[in-house]
């Protein structure tokens, strides 16, 4: 398996809109393994991906204490969401330290592939609805920080080239 690179905001790469999967065959299997080693290692409970700069409709997730229960999800579509509400505190690994509130559907149904091409729909609330939100919307190119206001986001901006540039001035 391989660590992949994570892009970082405000990496125009992220805007791109992912592909569907066209077949779910080696090629996706050995990209989904590599996808959750880098969403363990990082660690992160979701990983899109638009964020390991490949775009085709491929999510990982888990969310569980343990860290043990992988959730791939392969050309994912929202089939329902709930007209409730609830705003939950969101990070990102592209984002990295950064947090902040965003409001969505409380409950939602999607359906997806697993990774064998079988498809399967789920219905899902708490973390795992906020998750699932928040990696489709990477798949369509958009990152959680574009939530917030103009201000706030031209803040996360401008720290995370600060922050990159630094990186860069360490190698
Ligand atoms: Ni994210």
């Amino acid at each position: 398996m391989t660590l992949l690179t994570v892009l970082h905001y405000p990496d125009p790469r992220l805007h791109k809109v992912a592909k569907p999967v066209a077949k779910v065959d080696e090629r996706v299997r050995k990209l989904v393994a590599d996808m959750a080693e880098t969403m363990y290692n990082a660690p992160g409970v979701g990983l899109a991906a638009t964020q390991v700069d490949i775009h085709e409709r491929i999510i990982v997730i888990d969310v569980s204490e343990d860290q043990n229960q992988l959730m791939v999800f392969i050309n994912p579509e929202l089939v329902w969401a709930s007209t409730e509400k609830k705003s939950w505190r969101e990070g990102c690994l592209s984002v990295p330290e950064f947090y902040d509130e965003v409001e969505r559907p409380d409950q939602i149904q999607v359906k997806a592939l697993d990774i064998h091409g079988k498809p399967f729909e789920l219905k899902a609330d708490g973390l795992l609805s906020v998750c699932l939100q928040h990696e489709m919307d990477h798949l369509l190119g958009k990152v959680f920080v574009e939530y917030l206001s103009f201000l706030k986001r031209n803040r996360i901006s401008l720290k995370m080239k600060k922050r990159a540039k630094e990186l860069v001035g360490q190698r």
